[in-house]
């Protein structure tokens, strides 16, 4: 974040685009409310072609410029006919600069405000992006969808090379570009005609797109990690459930808002003891309960292994001994092997990876620090989004 002249423009497009996807988001709940909005699958469509769209802004800081200064017109023509009432003597000068500050604000290209939008651009996934859907999604991919996008979802496939219109990497930011109801409406009914995308609507149910998604996302992010060491863009810590020794949650993401540590269990070794800064969970594969230690909670489900090794891109046979850690938005932030945490183990941060490295001192306090210090500031779909779920 660079402040120029005094102005955090960072914070100010952050701020706009929020606003931006409030509005258009009250705007379609209103209409649901009005009876306008047809219900598709349990969630209220969009019914216009286009909804606004913050991704331009995002890359081209020219443009929110230009927005926030259009937007300053508008309020200064909308003051001067709020003035014009007050003061009854100069009303029609007021009046007439007024509307002439409304007619002249050089409003930006609607065509960089604006993406084409389908009935379900706004749904949301109802999976949690939980371990099962991951990994159920998974099978669905192999069965229905590798042929074409390939088991990396680079599409390298003999039948991608031979298909007219080439399908995209599905391990690149596309998957954060699009919404995810975007992503879903693509599934459903297709994308790009009879050279495209193929619709599955008829082959795949509305539950299996869903999955589908969350299996494509961890895939992309264990693709990320295996070719450059780091995730190259946020991903969630799967929702998992749990079997506490104390009564309390069943499942991770009754811990919102905590940091939450996960452990993979080394047959023959104690977990490691229990940390008053974090909520920590056991994974222990098959193993029996008496492994758990001095860790409270556990989770012995070969969905929740699995779904970790997809996500890091490891074996689940390589993975006991290694440890995940989520910070309190919910997002995997860094991982580590020995237990001797150190900021270098952040695989999720907004300098490049490589950048700042060589921190290895001050152990947990200073990863979490450091974690705390470069919160996820994540843009899906055009606007930012601060959880998965
Ligand atoms: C016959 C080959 C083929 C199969 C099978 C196939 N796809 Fe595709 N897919 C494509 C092509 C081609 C495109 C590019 C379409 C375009 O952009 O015009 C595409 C695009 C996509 C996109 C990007 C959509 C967007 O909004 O830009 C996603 C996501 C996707 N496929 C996921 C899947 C999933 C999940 C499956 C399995 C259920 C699947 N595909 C099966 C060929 C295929």
């Amino acid at each position: 974040m660079i402040p120029e002249a005094g102005i955090d423009w960072d914070a100010c497009i952050g701020l706009m685009l929020q606003a931006m996807q409030s509005l258009q988001q009250g705007l379609l709940h209103l209409l649901a409310a009005l009876g306008a909005a047809r219900d598709i699958d349990g969630q209220p469509a969009w019914p216009f072609a286009l909804r606004l769209s913050g991704e331009v802004m995002l890359i081209d800081r020219s443009v929110a410029r230009a927005l926030l200064g259009a937007l300053g017109y508008s309020a200064a023509a909308l003051l001067l006919v709020a003035l014009s009432f007050a003061w009854k003597r100069a009303r029609i000068p007021l009046l007439l600069a007024g509307g002439a500050l409304l007619l002249f604000t050089p409003w930006p290209d609607t065509a960089l405000l604006t993406a084409p939008a389908v009935p379900t651009s706004f749904h949301t996934s109802p999976t949690g992006f939980s371990a099962t859907a991951i990994v159920h999604g998974e099978q669905l991919y192999t069965r229905q969808c590798i042929a074409c996008h390939g088991t990396d979802g680079r599409g390298n496939t003999p039948l991608a090379l031979s298909l007219p219109v080439a399908p995209p990497n599905l391990s690149s930011g596309l998957l954060w570009r699009r919404s995810d109801g975007d992503i879903f409406w693509s599934l459903q009914y297709g994308k790009g005609g009879k050279a495209g995308m193929p619709a599955f609507a008829t082959r795949i149910s509305v539950a299996d797109s869903w999955a589908l998604i969350d299996y494509m996302k961890a895939n992309a992010a264990g693709v990320g990690i295996t070719d450059t060491g780091a995730w190259p863009r946020p991903v969630a810590l799967p929702d998992i459930a749990l079997a506490c020794r104390s009564p309390g949650a069943t499942h991770l993401s009754q811990w919102h808002g905590q940091r939450i540590r996960l452990v993979v269990a080394q047959p023959g070794k104690a977990p490691p003891p229990e940390d008053p800064r974090l909520q920590s969970v056991l994974l222990n594969g098959a193993a029996a309960p008496d492994t758990v230690g001095a860790i409270d909670c556990a989770n012995s489900q070969r969905d929740a292994l699995h779904a970790i090794a997809i996500i890091t891109g490891t074996p689940e046979e390589k993975l006991p001994g290694t440890q995940l850690l989520a910070d309190r938005d919910g997002w995997l932030r860094a991982r580590n092997a020995s237990g001797d945490w150190s900021p270098d183990d952040m695989l999720c941060r907004s300098t490049a990876v490589g950048e700042g490295a060589g921190n290895t001192a001050g152990g947990m306090d200073q990863l979490i620090a450091a974690m705390d210090a470069d919160p996820v500031r994540f843009a899906k779909g055009g606007f930012f989004t601060h959880r998965e779920r």
